[in-house]
């Protein structure tokens, strides 16, 4: 299973993705919204890590798909996005992601996104995507409203961060299949010309 975007592929891991995936976490600008990432961050939870989303791709009932985004350029990964809490009863699921810090700000999680969601909507054929971002992580919560998620509610002090033991609430960010049909061709535009801008 992989999927593939003008820049990026996004594949099952392989443990030789290790370095990269540690080369990310490694990061506390990184870690410190996401919820169960330990920090520091070594090659034994990277490891772990791997051999985790491994099984993901393998059960038989799967709820999971870890996609590690795969940098077509410097054929590195620089990223994971998750879909989890795939329901085929509700027809719902969730997605989670990070970028290495080096890469920010260059589209490359819109991009990555924007393929995961044509997955999930398409594929896997759910109704309804949510997303769940901590209060105070601002290219998070940007990142959900550029992609056209509606902020649904907070849950208060929901969340304890592994890496800080910090309190957050959290934003709910749901998206609706028809909502995604109706501005993926806009979306789609502003991304390429926004790779367009980045490449000149
Ligand atoms: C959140 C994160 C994944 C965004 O990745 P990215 O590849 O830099 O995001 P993009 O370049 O695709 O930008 C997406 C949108 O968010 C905006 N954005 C990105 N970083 C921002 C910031 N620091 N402040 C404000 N807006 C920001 C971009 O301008 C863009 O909006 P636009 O299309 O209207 O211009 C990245 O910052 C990250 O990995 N953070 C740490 C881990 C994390 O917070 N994961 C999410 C947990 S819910």
């Amino acid at each position: 299973m992989r999927l593939e975007t003008k820049r990026l592929i996004l594949r099952k891991p392989r443990l030789s993705d290790w370095k990269d995936i540690v080369e990310g976490c490694k990061d506390m600008e990184v870690t410190r919204y996401l919820a169960i990432v330990p920090y520091p961050y070594k090659k034994k939870d990277a490891v772990w890590f791997i051999k985790d989303c491994l099984r993901k791709w393998i059960k038989k009932e799967q709820t999971a798909y870890p996609f590690f985004i795969e940098l077509k350029s410097e054929q590195k990964v620089i990223g994971v996005i998750e879909i989890f809490g795939y329901t085929r009863q509700h027809k719902v699921c969730e997605t989670g992601s990070w970028i290495n810090k080096r890469y920010w700000k260059k589209g490359y999680i819109t991009e990555a996104k924007i393929a995961v969601n044509e997955f999930a909507f398409n594929k896997l054929r759910v109704r309804k995507m949510e997303t769940g971002v901590y209060e105070k992580n601002k290219a998070s919560n940007a990142t959900q409203k550029a992609i056209g998620y509606k902020y649904e509610g907070t849950r208060v002090k929901h969340h304890i961060t592994r890496s800080t033991g910090k309190i957050h609430d959290e934003h709910i960010y749901g998206l609706l299949r028809e909502d995604w049909k109706r501005n993926f061709p806009k979306l789609k535009k502003k991304l390429n010309e926004k790779i367009k801008k980045l490449t000149k």
